[in-house]
């Protein structure tokens, strides 16, 4: 049988009540904060990603699944939206209509990395970018709109870890400082941070192998290199959080695996999945624009990763307990009343019409047919099983009421509508069963 390949998988009709969940009250709150949706190709010209991305970084270096069309182009599947976004934005002069412009898009990614529990190679993300804002105001809302949708799904105990990677003003000095104290720690570090202390040497602070870890963990930070304007951007988007009562922690290792950011850079890291990730990323990217042949303007966004998010939730619907960071844990504590929890209640029929006989199945496909356009979730079955079966298949549906139809009950007029709950009967005649029911349902 052929299978699935390594690190794609299907997302099941039982899961994907989560998933629309989530999506729901993602859009609902991100068009209430004045974003818009935007739909991009999942394909991009490979020198889209490596521009933006950064020829160095693992996702361009090695993750990318590139191919050569038919013609000789390279293509690439988009590891990520932010650089597709930038293009739709530079492509269709977006900023001619207002200069500042909220867009949000959702869907799937590409990565080959090495699958494993909430790491996929096909997965996806809930991306939100902001174009034409300097103020570290916005910087500080989409924190706080990543806050407020993690409490909406019950995760109030994420936490937003910050940092500032500064501007091309601040930058190189602090890269030549770094460049130092790297070449004092040459015989420690990696063969990947070797090679990357010519190209990105920023990027060895991100290395996971722990020998680097330990030989970069007195590494000078970008914090104590900040420019003034950067320093006092920083220090604004600190202080809103701390007003608006959003918990976060500044760390200065947070460099990020993408080269376009600059000044602000945050992530929300969960432990909930095994060893330690980040359930969502961003920053800013004030350069990005520009060098992709934009006009010189603002850029900050943040992707949540879907997959991720969707594995806590589950977890914690579930009622397990879930280590949500640094090893403090909680357990669900959701509020079954929630908007994010009345999503989620299943959809069972609203009617499971039993038909008995060639007649009544012909008559149910029928007012089936009827029920279903005039907004009334309904069922039958054309197998012609007893009524005993189909009360079981009805059973198993969760129908709230069933509609027993035999040749007989069609001959007396009079099919009978039974509430699963209550045991209530109503007898309904065949002419306009629609009406009577929408009527007793109370759906008109
Ligand atoms: P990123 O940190 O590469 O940032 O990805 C964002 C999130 O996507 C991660 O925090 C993680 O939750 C999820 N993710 C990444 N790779 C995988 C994977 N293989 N399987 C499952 N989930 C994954 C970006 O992509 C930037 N474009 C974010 C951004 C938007 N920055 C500014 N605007």
């Amino acid at each position: 049988m052929i299978q699935t390949i390594r690190g794609f998988r299907d997302i099941l009709p039982e899961d994907i009540v989560i998933w629309q969940a989530i999506e729901k009250t993602a859009s609902k709150l991100f068009e209430d904060f004045g974003f818009k949706e935007i739909r991009i190709p999942i394909m991009e010209k490979t020198e889209l990603f490596a521009r933006s991305i950064g020829e160095t970084t693992d996702i361009v270096e090695k993750e990318m699944y590139t191919f050569p069309d038919r013609k000789g182009d390279k293509l690439t599947l988009r590891p990520e939206a932010t650089a597709s976004v930038v293009r739709a934005y530079i492509q269709h002069n977006m900023g001619a209509s207002d200069s500042v412009q909220k867009l949000y898009t959702i869907g799937p990614m590409f990565r080959r990395e090495r699958p494993q529990k909430g790491r996929y190679r096909q997965f996806y993300q809930i991306n939100a970018e902001v174009f034409g804002i300097e103020s570290p105001y916005i910087d500080a809302q989409l924190i706080l709109i990543l806050n407020e949708l993690f409490k909406r799904l019950g995760l109030s105990e994420l936490k937003a870890h910050i940092n500032s990677l500064g501007c091309k003003e601040c930058r190189p000095t602090f890269q030549k400082e770094l460049l130092g104290f790297l070449e004092g720690k040459k015989e420690h570090l990696c063969e990947n941070c070797l090679r990357r202390m010519d190209k990105n040497p920023l990027r060895t602070l991100d290395c996971k192998v722990p020998e680097c870890r330990e030989a970069l963990k007195d590494a000078p930070s970008t914090l104590n290199h900040l420019c003034d304007k950067c320093k006092d951007h920083f220090e604004i988007v600190k202080n809103v959080l701390t007003e608006q009562n959003v918990e976060f922690t500044v760390d200065k290792t947070l460099v990020r695996g993408l080269d376009y950011y600059s000044r602000t850079t945050f992530e929300i890291l969960t432990t909930a999945l095994g060893a330690q990730s980040a359930v969502a990323g961003g920053g800013r990217y004030d350069a990005l624009i520009k060098e992709l042949g934009g006009p010189e303007t603002y850029g900050i966004g943040f992707a949540i990763g879907f997959d991720r998010l969707a594995e806590i939730v589950a977890q914690m619907i579930n009622g397990e307990d879930v280590e949500v960071k640094d090893g403090s844990s909680t357990t669900s504590e959701f509020n079954s009343e929630s908007d994010f929890m009345n999503l989620l209640s299943p959809k069972v029929p609203d009617i499971f019409i039993i038909p008995l006989g060639e007649k009544a199945i012909r008559l149910a496909y029928m007012w089936t047919s009827a029920l279903n356009i005039a907004g009334i979730r309904t069922e039958t079955d054309y197998s012609g099983r007893s009524l005993k079966s189909l009360m079981k298949r009805a059973d198993k549906l969760n129908a709230a009421n069933v509609l027993i139809a035999g040749d007989k009950e069609i001959e007396d007029n009079a099919l009978v509508l039974r509430n699963m709950k209550t045991k209530e009967q109503f007898f309904i005649t065949t002419d306009n069963p629609v009406e009577q029911i929408e009527t007793l349902l109370n759906r008109v």
